[in-house]
């Protein structure tokens, strides 16, 4: 399976505090990268290459604002030009590292790995749950191996909380309710209903619900590789104004083409001044990502270039998601030879 993800999008790189006066190696979309901040604060990222003799500029060291190369000592600036080459005055212009536009937003570190030129930090993908004080959040980080699609697939096919997470988030309910997925304003929805459900484990520690529930999520699918899950709960002899709500904020890096970056946050609209609840929904997400670590990686070791051969209902959200990246990617190629003779424009 190819990577084919998309270039021209805002991708998360790392969360913010991940990245300061140490350099940060970490490949994304195929491409080695070295990242730090500036003594002012600003986050930069540089392919992980000298320009010399091509050794990883991660393992150099920071020297005011410039990476010093571990082998020879070239200095690079942030913006990738050369400050210095030991015993050597002339520059030449082919010594720089390429470097990639970068936003902080969100208590994230986001990156533009396509043309520059298209960079604009306003198409950087809304997350403010993370910094919203209306709500409150644990984050979490996972390495995944595993192509970033099938993480999508994960994220936008709920009914696997039934099998791999059934000591925690999912029992026999939530695969037997049924399912919708639409797709409006370029982004998947896929909705589940349960209505007068046994609270899962996670469920009863999370939200105090010890008898039946209605519970609800969606997954917002946003290419190419953002995943927000709104979801809620409700005692099943109440309203719905008693609701407990969480969005559940998936942030998929590539990194090859066969693992994945995966930044998470779980948000919550309530008690938030209970710290032990919070510790409690972090420790039991990583637990809960784990199951899912498992299964996508046996997954991608048993996938070859063949498509899926069998697709159930519940595949409708992943497959219109899977179609739109498609396009997308295929919107990014550069075009053929003949296509360019046949342009007279
Ligand atoms: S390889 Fe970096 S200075 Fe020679
Ligand atoms: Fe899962």
């Amino acid at each position: 399976m190819n990577l084919t993800a998309p270039k021209n999008f805002w991708y998360v790189a790392a969360f913010a505090q991940d990245v300061g006066r140490q350099l940060l190696a970490r490949t994304l979309l195929n491409q080695p990268l070295v990242l730090f901040r500036t003594n002012e604060g600003k986050a930069v990222a540089l392919e992980d290459r000298c320009p010399h003799r091509a050794v990883p500029l991660s393992l150099g060291m920071l020297i005011d604002d410039t990476i010093r190369c571990t082998y020879h000592g070239m200095q690079i600036n942030p913006d990738g030009s050369c400050a210095r080459i030991p015993c050597q005055d002339r520059i030449p212009a082919k010594a720089r590292a390429a470097t990639f536009p970068v936003v902080e937003r969100y208590n994230l570190i986001w990156i533009w790995m396509g043309d520059p030129r298209r960079a604009d930090p306003d198409a950087v993908p809304d997350f403010h749950w993370l910094v919203d004080p209306d709500w409150t959040v644990c984050t979490g980080y996972h390495h995944v191996n595993a192509n970033y699609q099938l993480l999508n697939d994960n994220l936008l096919d709920l009914s696997h909380e039934s099998y791999v997470h059934d000591d925690t988030i999912g029992n026999d309910a939530v695969a037997e309710a049924p399912v919708t997925a639409t797709v409006k304003n370029g982004k998947v929805l896929v909705s589940r209903e349960i209505l007068n459900c046994e609270p899962p484990p996670f469920y009863v520690k999370a939200t105090g619900f010890t008898s039946n529930i209605n519970r609800w999520h969606t997954t917002i699918f946003q290419p190419p590789s953002f995943n927000v899950i709104e979801n809620g709960s409700y005692p099943h002899d109440g309203s719905r104004d008693q609701a407990l709500e969480r969005r559940i904020l998936n942030l998929i890096t590539p990194e090859t083409d066969t693992s994945s970056h995966y930044f998470w946050g779980i948000a919550r609209a309530y008690q938030h001044d209970d710290e032990a609840l919070t510790a409690y929904i972090q420790e039991q997400i990583y637990y809960t990502f784990d199951q899912d670590k498992v299964v996508l990686e046996a997954q991608q070791r048993n996938l070859a270039d063949s498509p899926f051969p069998v697709a159930l209902r519940t595949d409708a959200g992943p497959i219109q998601a899977r179609k739109l990246i498609d396009e997308l990617v295929m919107n990014e190629q550069e075009p053929t030879q003949s296509e360019q003779a046949l342009d007279v424009s």
